[in-house]
């Protein structure tokens, strides 16, 4: 969840680090914190709240030193407070460290160094880890590098970690095990971050570390890995597909508003050289080589976490109806344990925006560990649950910072429906037709999206008369039903409205209590199939007073003569009708929250990557 950064090299580290962490704040935003090494001296400033507050208590100043490390919070252990922010200082503050992760067996190293004396200023495992280390070398008089491998081989639980030394001024050590770690290598300089943002205005040479790795990055003998178990590694040096215009606001007022913009682009970029409808073919070069898995498979099961989850849904209706294989949907924080029942012909596909989540990786694990073939759907290049799948394909939507994904679900979407089809159409069980049809339509996608994006004004004087409302019902049906989920949650995440979304059919089973004037009823009626269906549903809501908002189809006239509010969207094939859908509830979402005076892109308590279960 936190965000870190450390700079070796000739320019001053300060600007650097401070650039960084407003890179990586969109990963944990409640303290912020850098220490300078310079001259032999460690020089620390930290400060809960954001990293703009940190930089205000430093208030323009320089401090000197071509060494640093920085750190942006998501607390696990402790407060977010000044004393608990990183970086963290060992007992005689010789050693200084950045952590992202969690260390599990915290208590029991906490005891064992109390008995030897150790005194601890903070509430964090992360200062724990710091003493450990000097107390290794105060033992063994290990080099800091050595310490710091001797030290994780003790510890239980998820790391990145960059530490540096008084004692050692031109070094900087760095670790991972399952929170994600990259180095950038530059002329004479190098860079370690959480993720390449605050390394690609410098350099496109990066090295992402694997787990249980510790790099030694030293002005005099440049980089070098190891594993925790003494092995020596070598680094395999990549290049950075990032742009820095990709991870800058480009004008809009927020990255969240940037995102849902973005969309009708990320769409196409997702299907560029994977759909050819003119051809009709749909090619996908990172799940060949385990395609007849897929083709063959008893079950599928999908796991991931929120919005990636409600992707998962539409996967589950899209295999389902067009390739014909049964699906289950796992929250992977559940399916990790619960001693799941899986096999060689089970095929897992584990869906995440940052390839990160530490219940999703778990999952991927323990599913691999069980025999079962596993396909990523990720975003990040790179990223952990990337490299733990057998397969998989890249969503190609570019980097995503506001917390609330909007633009990373369209496009696992996106892949999702091309997957369904390439099975569906290499099993036989979608006609031919249907399939042509479906290819030509979902190549028409991008554009449509464009066109519902030209709701956003409508989109927006609606959530003005809205936008002192204390709970809101999303209902849809069929492929609208995930939909109304991803409606409910983005509005809940990013306004703090409280939002449920529901199956419509399912709602007179108990919400329909809640309903009266003061519960503003979304409804998804853009279904072709059910749609006397929804009429139905809308009187049952209507006759309890509530006012709606329904998502239609153009040239609707039934069921906009029966809504208080409504927006009109494209027509589209049923099984594509979320991306579309969507985009106007990602917005309604984002103007309540702008009325609401709340924080867009960095709502509060949550973290764009969440690396800790
Ligand atoms: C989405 O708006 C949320 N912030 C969150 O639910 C997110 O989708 C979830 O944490 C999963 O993340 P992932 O896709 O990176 O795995």
């Amino acid at each position: 969840m936190c965000g870190i950064v450390g700079y070796i090299g000739e320019r001053d580290a300060m600007p650097i680090l401070a650039k960084g962490l407003q890179r990586l704040e969109y990963r944990g935003y409640d303290s912020a914190g850098l220490a300078i090494l310079s001259n032999g001296t460690l020089t620390t400033h930290k400060r809960a709240g954001k990293v703009a507050d940190l930089l205000e208590h430093i208030n323009g100043e320089t401090i000197p030193g071509t060494l640093g490390i920085g750190h942006t919070r998501w607390a696990t252990h402790g407060a977010p407070n000044d004393v608990n922010a990183h970086p963290h200082e060992s007992f005689s503050r010789t050693i200084s460290i950045i952590h992202n992760g969690i260390i599990e067996n915290y208590s029991a190293l906490k005891k064992e160094l109390s008995k030897r004396g150790y005194k601890f200023r903070t509430e964090t495992d992360t200062e724990i880890l710091a003493t450990l280390i000097e107390d290794i070398q105060k033992n063994t008089g290990a080099q800091l590098e050595e310490a710091v491998r001797l030290a994780l081989n003790e510890v239980i639980g998820a790391y990145a970690i960059v530490v540096i030394s008084d004692a050692e001024p031109d070094k900087i050590i760095a670790a991972r095990k399952g929170s994600p770690l990259v180095i950038g290598i530059g002329e004479h300089e190098y860079f370690v971050a959480s993720d390449a943002s605050p390394i690609v205005e410098y350099t496109k040479n990066v090295v992402y570390m694997n787990d249980e790795e510790v790099a030694t990055i030293s002005r005099v003998d440049g980089l070098s890995i190891k594993t925790i178990r003494n092995q020596v590694k070598t680094p395999y040096i990549e290049e950075l597909e990032l742009n820095l215009e990709e991870i800058e606001k480009g004008g809009f007022e927020h990255f969240m508003l940037k995102e849902i913009y973005e969309q009708p682009t990320s769409i196409r970029d997702s299907m560029r050289g994977r759909l050819n409808a003119r051809a009709g073919t749909v090619s996908l070069g990172g799940i060949k080589d385990y395609e007849k898995k897929l083709l063959n498979a008893d079950r599928i099961i999908m796991v991931a976490c929120g919005t990636s989850w409600h992707a998962a849904m539409v996967g589950e209706y899209l295999f389902e109806d067009l390739a014909r294989v049964p699906v289950e949907v796992e929250y992977a924080s559940e399916f990790r344990y619960r001693n799941p029942v899986l096999g060689e012909n089970d095929v897992v596909i584990a869906i995440s925006q940052s390839g990160e989540t530490a219940d999703t990786l778990a999952a991927v694990q323990l599913a691999k560990s069980r025999g079962a073939t596993i396909f990523g759907i990720c975003n990040v290049v790179g990223s952990s649950i990337s490299r733990e799948t057998h397969a998989g394909s890249f969503t190609h939507a570019g980097p995503e910072i506001g917390v609330a994904s909007t633009k990373a679900f369209t496009a696992q979407l996106t892949l999702l429906t091309l997957m369904a089809l390439r099975i569906g159409h290499k099993k036989g069980t979608i006609p031919e037709s249907r399939y042509q049809t479906l290819l030509a339509e979902l190549d028409r996608i991008p554009e449509k999206v464009k066109e519902t994006l030209k709701t956003d004004e409508k989109v927006r004087e609606i959530a003005e008369t809205f936008s002192s409302v204390r709970n809101f019902l999303y209902l849809g049906r069929g492929y609208n039903f995930p939909v109304a989920l991803e409606g409910a949650l983005k509005l809940k995440e990013i306004s703090y409205i409280h939002a449920e979304g529901y199956p419509a059919a399912e709602m007179k089973h108990g919400p329909i209590a809640l309903i009266d004037d003061d519960m503003p009823v979304v409804v998804l009626a853009t279904n072709q199939s059910a749609y006397d269906k929804i009429i139905n549903n809308i009187h049952e809501v209507k006759a309890r007073n509530a006012r709606i908002i329904a998502i239609v189809s153009k040239g609707d006239t039934v069921i906009s003569e029966m809504a208080d509010y409504t927006i009109e969207i494209p027509a589209t094939a049923e099984q594509l009708s979320p991306i579309v859908s969507v985009i106007p509830l990602q917005l309604m979402a984002y103007h309540m929250a702008v009325l609401r005076g709340c924080n867009v892109d960095q709502p509060r308590n949550l973290a764009k990557s969440v690396t800790v279960e």
